[in-house]
């Protein structure tokens, strides 16, 4: 679905300003993949070069197919929604309900009748006030709005760039549930992220990226496990992975714990143990 290959990509036009070395990456259809790395690693230019915002310098990038340096950036929007971290930088409606159908209607998604009633639809799901003001929104609310203006031109993939920065944990769920349930619905998502505990709960497959190279990538509890990879791209593993690991070193890998990603999960690994 999405095929990055030898993808190399810098702001400036020399070679010396290259911030994504030969980036090779492919992500299948219905996959949820976490893009993590410390500030600065090259995650939300790698993400805006997938959603092709960006057009890599050298290296090809197709997703369902369409080379993004070719595509019209209309095509590509079709495909792949796009959720900038600041959600302001996305919404330019009066009301929430106008702002929902904004996307739909410069899309062309539908006719205006089809656009409205899908529009109201959203806003019941998500449970907004069609009338209200966007920016009058609290921030978190702001959030959802933009990525329901996502959801609303139902795209194949969705890209997240820290959708959940600057949340509290109830806005925070609720930001990631909708994405889940998108997900479980069949869409493709790629979210940039650097809370370890929500990419532990929410995406099956982890990359990492280091000063613009992907130094691993794979299944997510895998790689929180692998305390080099975490300290080469300076993320601190999950609390719940780092208490299973240095149990597994206490007990000098008597008991298994490599499976323990909840705290449920640890405490009846530890009952067993006793026994
Ligand atoms: N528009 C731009 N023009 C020039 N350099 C940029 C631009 N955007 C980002 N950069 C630089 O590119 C590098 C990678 O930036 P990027 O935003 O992709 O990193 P990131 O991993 O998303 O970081 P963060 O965790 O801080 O969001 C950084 O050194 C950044 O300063
Ligand atoms: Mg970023």
């Amino acid at each position: 679905m999405i095929e990055c290959k030898d993808v190399c990509f810098g702001y400036g036009k020399t070679k010396d300003t290259e911030l994504i070395h030969s980036i090779s990456l492919s992500i299948e259809k219905g996959e949820f993949v976490a893009i993590t790395g410390e500030n600065g690693a090259g995650k939300s230019t790698l993400s805006k070069l997938i959603a092709g915002i960006l057009k890599p310098s050298s290296g090809k990038i197709t997703v369902s197919g369409a080379d993004t340096a070719k595509s019209k950036n209309s095509e590509l929007a079709r495909n792949t929604g796009f959720l900038f971290q600041n959600p302001d930088r996305q919404l330019c409606a009066y009301t929430v309900r106008e702002e929902i159908a904004f996307g739909q209607k410069a899309l062309k998604t539908g006719t205006e009748e089809e656009i409205y009633r899908r529009t109201d639809s959203i806003i019941e799901e998500f449970g907004f006030s069609p009338d209200a003001a966007p920016f009058s929104l609290s921030r978190g609310q702001r959030q959802r709005l933009a990525l329901a203006s996502i959801i609303a031109v139902e795209p194949k993939i969705m890209i997240l760039d820290e959708p959940t920065t600057g949340l509290d944990y109830k806005e925070c769920m609720e930001i990631m549930r909708s994405v889940q349930e998108l997900n479980r619905n069949g869409t493709t998502v790629v979210m940039v992220c650097h809370d370890m505990e929500l990419v532990l709960d929410f995406a099956a497959r982890m990359v990492v990226l280091a000063g613009g190279r992907i130094i691993a990538d794979g299944e997510t509890l895998d790689i929180m496990r692998s305390r080099d990879v975490l300290k080469q791209a300076s993320l601190l593993p999950p609390q719940i992975v780092q208490v299973a690991l240095e149990l597994e070193e206490k007990f000098s890998g008597r008991f298994d714990f490599s499976d323990v990603r909840t705290a449920d999960g640890l405490a009846a690994k530890i009952q067993e143990a006793i026994k």
